[in-house]
């Protein structure tokens, strides 16, 4: 099934049919491997941040696909030089087949998926993970169910933003607590609400973890924000998840990667069962596989 939008900046850029499909495809391809549908085809890959998962798991997906991809640091094109971004962008699509970008202002996606004349993924903004979240789909499907209830803890950033709302178009139940002044844009809640979820983000992760199948987590420094360390860690005190906060409950523990033991979350927790954590990082390939597929495919 071909997708609908031609651009995959957020999770909700697709129908929660096409996101259900796509876990399909993922949950598919996980288990009966890829075939070479992409043969020939080239994924530009712009990265004005570092990534390990995000990196790998798409030039391998490409690989396995039949096709290439193509790492663009900041170094590595003018982008990185002063060439405008929508110059880039127009030049980008007449080469290669889709564009992946890690960047930094989501409004900078947008430029980039209107200039360029291909289909363009976010492979993570300020706002915005979307591809983790297809990630993150596959991955409570296969351990919990999709009936599961969710706990976010910590920071209101990127990872969390796009959970929230895919989660809810995924009809998996998902409260939220962050510190007072790092919650998420209440943006967020009235996209989430669009597909039926009521979310009313509180302050107290006690009070979330209690009836939560999963705890998810994600460091409270993102990428960009290491001035503000300081004033950060003090604002989350309370909100590491570490075996305390888990005691009483059986709940299974989500992190996105790169994970601070020791600040959002504790070595015996990302070492325990209960972690998903190695899970995720994989599934980020089956899960962007498919959408490469669904994307680009001549099917
Ligand atoms: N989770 C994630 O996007 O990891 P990377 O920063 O390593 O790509
Ligand atoms: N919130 C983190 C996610 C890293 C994958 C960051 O933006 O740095």
């Amino acid at each position: 099934m071909p997708l609908d939008t031609t651009d995959f900046l957020d999770i909700d850029d697709v129908t929660p049919a096409e996101l259900d499909a796509l876990v399909d495809r993922a949950a598919a391809l996980k288990a009966g491997g890829v075939d070479p549908q992409l043969r020939d085809r080239t994924l530009g890959m712009i990265f004005e941040k570092p990534s390990t998962r995000t990196r790998v798991s798409f030039e391998t997906g490409m690989s396995r696909l039949g096709g290439h991809a193509m790492f663009l640091g900041p170094d590595d094109i003018q982008l990185g030089h002063g060439e405008p971004l929508r110059d880039t962008a127009r030049v980008l699509g007449r080469y290669v087949d889709a564009v992946m970008a890690r960047l930094f202002d989501h409004a900078d996606a947008e430029v980039l998926a209107e200039h360029a004349d291909c289909p363009v993924i976010n492979g993570l903004t300020d706002e915005a993970h979307p591809c983790q979240t297809l990630a993150d789909l596959l991955t409570i499907r296969e351990s919990v169910g999709s009936d599961a209830t969710v706990a976010w803890v910590g920071d209101g950033n990127n990872v969390g933003q796009s959970f929230v709302v895919g989660a809810a178009m995924a009809g998996i139940d998902v409260s939220v607590a962050t510190p007072a002044g790092y919650g998420m844009d209440p943006a967020v809640f009235d996209r989430a609400a669009a597909f039926g979820a009521d979310i009313e983000p509180t302050t107290d992760p006690a009070h979330v973890v209690a009836d939560a199948d999963v705890v998810y987590t994600d460091v409270w420094i993102s990428m960009g924000q290491e001035a503000e360390r300081e004033e950060k860690l003090a604002a989350f005190d309370g909100f590491q998840v570490n075996a305390d906060l888990l005691a009483g409950t059986d709940a299974s523990v989500m992190h996105c990667l790169p994970a601070h033991r020791g600040e959002e979350i504790t070595n015996d927790v990302l070492e325990s069962d209960r972690a998903l954590v190695w899970d995720q990082a994989e599934n980020r390939m089956h899960a962007q596989n498919a959408l490469l597929v669904e994307l680009l495919a001549d099917e």
